[in-house]
Parts: structure tokens; sequence; C-alpha cells
């Protein structure tokens, strides 16, 4: 199958190529256009080194508003639309107009391609950020209310993605990801922040007061699911959480983190969480049922990933 992956230099983008790629019978073209976003760009590119070794990939550093659609969709079977700009927290101000561009305009336009060029599957990466505040695992047919402008605009991203299918018979798979992290997570993102604060011996920024949980997703696992849609016989339509083995409190994983690190952290209690709920849980049957899907790393087997991956990036 040849395979369109937007958003192929960032984090989770670039872990699912290489998932990709490990299935002899796959082609992948990667598009990405370096965004300046929460992650620094040499970061992202260091993300392509493994893949732009690989015969069966094609990189195209290209932005999603201006790509010419004509010369890359008639040779795509399947669309995997990571490309975005991620992050809760940095969805404020006047920053939302980069969200609305990046999230909402870009897909429309990916969408509005696809009109001319059929494919068997256009798969959504959305975020539990479309949920807000629930209680207990909560389940796709939940009521989306989202706290922040990113989560808005995802669920935007969702909707369009629903219009397309609705009016244009596009065959559309809409994938909620929960927290993910692991080797290249984003710099903004808790754990990376944490595991860099801890080994260059800075203060601990915490939000809130640290009892806020999160449903977390080791990378490989939630690229497993990712790749799974491929072959999956029953998911056209469908909206799927994709959580994590375990979850935890910001204090919790702070107390592995030490623990793996054998270093004890300075916390520094940074103020209100904004826009944030104070729990994600997801509800994972649909993807046990649909996708086979089982989520196999621990917390601490996952941390400890990311915590040599982090080791490795910053010399230490
Ligand atoms: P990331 O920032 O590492 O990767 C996103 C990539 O998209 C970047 O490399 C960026 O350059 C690219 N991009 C953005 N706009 C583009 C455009 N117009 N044209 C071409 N490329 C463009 O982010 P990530 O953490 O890997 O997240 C990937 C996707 O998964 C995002 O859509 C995000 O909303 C979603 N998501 C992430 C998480 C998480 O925990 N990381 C959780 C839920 C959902
Ligand atoms: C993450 C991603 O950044 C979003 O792109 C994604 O859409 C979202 O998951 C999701 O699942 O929907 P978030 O849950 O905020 O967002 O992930 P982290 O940055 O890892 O934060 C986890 C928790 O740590 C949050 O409660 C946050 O308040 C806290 N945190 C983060 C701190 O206390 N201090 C920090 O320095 C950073």
């Amino acid at each position: 199958m040849r395979i369109l992956v937007t958003g192929a230099a960032g984090f989770i983008g670039s872990h699912l190529c290489e998932k990709l790629l490990q299935d002899p019978r796959h082609e992948v073209i990667g598009m990405d256009a370096f965004v300046p976003s929460t992650s620094p760009i040499s970061v992202r590119e260091q993300n392509l080194t493994n893949l732009l070794r690989n015969t069966r990939f094609q990189f195209l550093q290209q932005d999603l508003r201006q790509a010419d659609w004509t010369a890359v969709l008639p040779r795509v079977d399947v669309i995997y639309h990571l490309a975005g700009i991620p992050g809760v927290r940095s969805s404020w101000g006047n920053d939302f107009q980069h969200y609305v561009s990046h999230n909402i305009l870009a897909t429309q336009s990916l969408l509005e391609a696809c009109r001319q060029f059929p494919i068997s599957k256009f798969i959504y990466a959305s975020t539990s950020s479309v949920y807000g505040e629930q209680s207990g695992a909560v389940p796709e047919h939940a009521v989306t209310r989202p706290l922040s402008p990113y989560g808005v605009s995802k669920l935007t991203g969702e909707h369009l993605c629903r219009v397309y299918a609705h009016n244009n018979g596009l065959p559309v798979v809409i994938l909620r990801f929960f927290t993910v992290y692991g080797p290249r997570q984003r710099t903004d993102m808790a754990f990376h922040r944490f595991i860099r604060q801890l080994l260059h011996q800075e203060p601990i920024t915490i939000y809130g007061d640290g009892t806020q949980s999160r449903d977390f997703t080791f990378v490989q696992d939630c690229v497993s699911a990712v790749a799974s849609v491929l072959d999956a016989p029953e998911v056209i339509g469908e909206t799927i959480n994709i959580g994590g083995k375990e979850r935890a409190t910001v204090l919790e994983s702070l107390a592995l983190l030490e623990d793996l690190l054998g270093v004890q952290g300075n916390y520094q209690f940074i103020g209100k969480i904004y826009g944030e709920p104070s729990q994600t849980w997801a509800d994972i049957r649909k993807a046990h049922k649909l996708l086979g899907y089982e989520p196999q790393v621990t917390l601490r087997q996952g941390l400890a990933l990311e915590c040599e991956y982090m080791r490795k990036l910053y010399n230490l």
C-alpha cells in the first residue's frame, strides 16, 4: 500500500512512519513543513534520521495549505492526517490563529483535495482534549466539551472529516489519542520537561497542585493501534479512543522519574491549570473490539525508555 502520513517529522508521525515501514508491503510518503511550533525544528529534523535511510520512504517538505495535491494523491491509497499544531496550554490569545490555520484550514484543504482522488481510508489524529472534564472512563459517545481553544480546533477538524464523509463518501476513521509519551516526545510536554529539569537540576514546573491525572499512552502502543487501522475491516465512520496502559497523577509520575533517574526534584508550583481537565481516562473497549488493541507498556517501562532517549539528546 502507498500511504501518506502528514506531520511525518513530528513526535507521533515519525514513529508511525517507522512502524508502517516494518511491513514490507508498504511505501510511505511523509509530508511535513517543519512549522514553527511547540518543538524546535532541529529536534524534528532528527526525528527523520532513520526514515531517510529507508528506500521505501519519501519525504516531502510541503505545507498542506499550499501542497500540489495532483502530484501526490494519485499515488496514495491511505492517508494518516497527523499534521497540526498540538499543545493545550499554548492555544490562547493570538496564537489561536496558528491553530485555526494548521488544524482547521489545512485539514479542510486536504479533505477538499480528497474529493478528486479516491482513497481507501482517511485516518484523522484527534485528541482526548475534545472531551473536556469528564468523570470515569470516557466512551467515544460522550458529549464533547473542550476546555481549550486547541480542543476546539481539533474537534472542528473531526467535524470537517465527518462533513466530507457524509457528503463525499470519504472513508474516514477518527482516532482520539490520550497524552502520548516516550522517545521523541515534544519539548513542551510534561515528561520531556520534567526529565530535562531533573537532569539539569532545575526547578520542576508543576501546574496546579500536581494531583491532575492523565491516561498516559506509550508512543509504541499508540502507533501500533494506529497502524492496525489499515487492515481492520469495520472501522470506516468510527471514532476510537487510543489510551494507554496506566493512568497517573503528575506527582505520581514525578516520583517514578525521580526513582528512575536517582535524583530528587525541587518542585515549583507555578499556578492554576488553565483550560485543562483535572483528569483524562480513556474507555478503550472499542479499540480492543475493532483493532484488537491492548496497550503493553507500563508507565515505568515507558518512562525508562524516554529517560534513555533524553540522556542521548542532551548528552547526559
Ligand atoms: P508534533 O508537533 O510533534 O507533530 C506535528 C507535525 O505537523 C509537526 O512536525 C509540524 O511541522 C507538522 N505540521 C503542522 N502543520 C502543518 C502543515 N500545515 N503542513 C505540513 N506539516 C504541518 O505533534 P505530535 O505530538 O506528534 O502530534 C501529532 C498529532 O497528534 C497532532 O495532530 C496532535 O493534535 C495529535 N495528538 C497528539 C497527542 C500527544 O500526546 N502528542 C495527543 C492527542 C492528539
Ligand atoms: C497532551 C498533548 O500535548 C496534546 O497535544 C494532546 O492533544 C493531549 O495530550 C491529549 O491527550 O489530548 P497534556 O495532557 O497537557 O496534552 O500533556 P502533557 O504536556 O504531557 O501534560 C500532562 C500534565 O502535566 C498536564 O496535566 C499538565 O498540567 C502537567 N504539566 C505539564 C505540568 O504540571 N508541568 C509542566 O511543565 C508540563
